[in-house]
């Protein structure tokens, strides 16, 4: 979907084969709030239901997870060297999620502007590890924040202090390129709205104690929110008429802080787990233009109601469960010659059992299936062999390495019982 032509859209799918779809440097701002459920057994990657199909009934998600790793291993070797390390210190479950968030991580990257920002929201569950790969994916001085979003309300902990915040990382795509409009987002001094009348205490930005003149000024203006926002009341306490239902509902002013905050009007916003659509909400009341993705369909008719509902602004967006197809990369048809060179390239070997073949018994396959985002460009190419083209079929790559990793072992176990 090139940029001129840009419709505001709601997709109903896995956000990976969105994602795989999208245009680069086509969105100004990422907001995700991706689910983290640690108690959740793993037989399909998470929520993913439509890539969880074609391994579900094979594997265990640990195994998917082996092969995913494999496939991020050739251009990440230290995130794959992490996660991996991960599952002794924590849990084969955290490298399993890990695995999730980093294919996924990485092509929000890739969609993001040079110019834009990416907050991803989280809670200390997952939160010390997801620094790490984003860190890695992003680049560590690309850090901008570690927002503590701060709430209260009832608990029952006796053993613990109540767990009365979540973290929400900031991070630009480029060290000095970034949108921060920190005007747009001042908020009043606290002391001076208590203290309405006495002589309160302002330090200017530079550090000084002002004077009364540029103290009122300073107070007019109000001051850039810290790193921990406290002013913004929790999930549970959203107003009766902003709320869906929508159990992970996260309140519209939050959104419209960060929005505000790293967007210009008519940028495009993105969230890629949108839940009950907030972050859609945000971006049009703040005329900005966005992109939802969430795979429940549950989730999408309550959008849908909820931006029909709002005084008619919804007029002009896209629901839809097809997935896009890229149109900065070079669209070329399988030919003779793209098999001529892939061969080459391939040292005349099958990507996927690694054995030698003559071209004529090759066939073009499309790494990343069209199905799931993939294109007809060559970087999407690769040649297999007859009998793995069969196996692999629409599938993803980590099916047929892990299919014939399985087999490799049944040989090999095999071999020792001969003996
Ligand atoms: C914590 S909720 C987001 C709530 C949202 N911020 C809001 O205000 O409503 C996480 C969402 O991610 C969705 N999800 C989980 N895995 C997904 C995937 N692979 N692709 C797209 N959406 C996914 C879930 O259906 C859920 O709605
Ligand atoms: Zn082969």
């Amino acid at each position: 979907m090139p940029e001129e032509n840009f419709t505001n859209t709601l997709y109903t799918n896995d956000n990976l084969f969105i994602l795989n779809g999208l245009n680069s440097d086509l969105v100004d701002l990422i907001y995700l709030d991706p689910p983290f459920n640690s108690k959740r057994t793993y037989s399909a990657p998470v929520g993913s239901k439509a890539a969880g199909s074609s391994f579900k009934d094979m594997w265990s998600w640990e195994d998917v997870n082996e092969a995913y790793l494999e496939t991020l291993a050739a251009n990440y070797s230290n995130l794959t060297k992490y996660i991996t390390s991960i599952g002794g210190i924590h849990s084969k479950a955290m490298s399993a999620y890990l695995t999730y968030m980093a294919q996924r991580i990485i092509e929000m990257h890739r969609v993001l502007k040079d110019t834009g920002s990416l907050y991803l929201h989280c809670d200390p569950t997952a939160s010390h590890y997801l620094k790490v790969l984003l860190d890695e994916i992003f680049g560590k001085n690309n850090f901008r924040n570690e927002i503590a979003w701060c709430y209260t309300g009832p608990s029952g902990s006796k053993k613990n202090f109540p767990a009365k915040h979540d973290i929400i990382f900031r991070y630009s795509k480029t060290e000095d390129r970034y949108i921060f409009n920190y005007d747009a987002i001042r908020i009043p001094y606290k002391e001076l709205h208590t203290d309405k009348g006495k002589k309160a205490k302002i330090w200017g930005e530079e550090g000084k104690l002002q004077n009364q003149e540029i103290r009122e000024q300073y107070v007019e203006r109000g001051k850039i929110p810290e790193d921990w926002w406290n002013d913004i009341p929790s999930g549970g306490h959203i107003s009766p008429k902003e709320r869906t239902g929508y159990p992970t509902q996260k309140p519209l002013a939050l959104l419209q802080r960060i929005i505000n905050a790293s967007s210009n009007e008519g940028d495009i916003v993105f969230d890629p787990f949108c839940g009950c659509a907030t972050t859609c909400v945000a971006a049009q009341q703040l005329g900005r233009k966005w992109i939802g993705i969430d795979i429940e369909k549950q989730a999408v008719q309550i959008l849908i109601e909820r931006l029909s509902d709002d005084a008619g602004m919804f007029k002009d967006f896209v629901a839809t469960q097809l997935i896009p197809q890229r149109t900065d990369i070079q669209v070329v048809q399988p030919s003779q010659s793209i098999k001529e060179r892939l061969y080459k390239q391939q040292n005349g070997k099958c990507n996927g059992c690694g054995n030698e073949y003559l071209m004529k018994d090759m066939e073009i396959d499309h790494i990343i299936p069209k199905a799931k985002g993939g294109g007809d460009y060559y970087e999407n190419y690769q040649l297999l062999c007859g009998s793995c083209n069969r196996i692999k079929g629409s599938r993803p790559m980590e099916f047929l390495r892990q299919l014939i990793k399985t087999r490799e072992a049944m040989m090999e176990n095999q071999l020792i019982f001969g003996e």
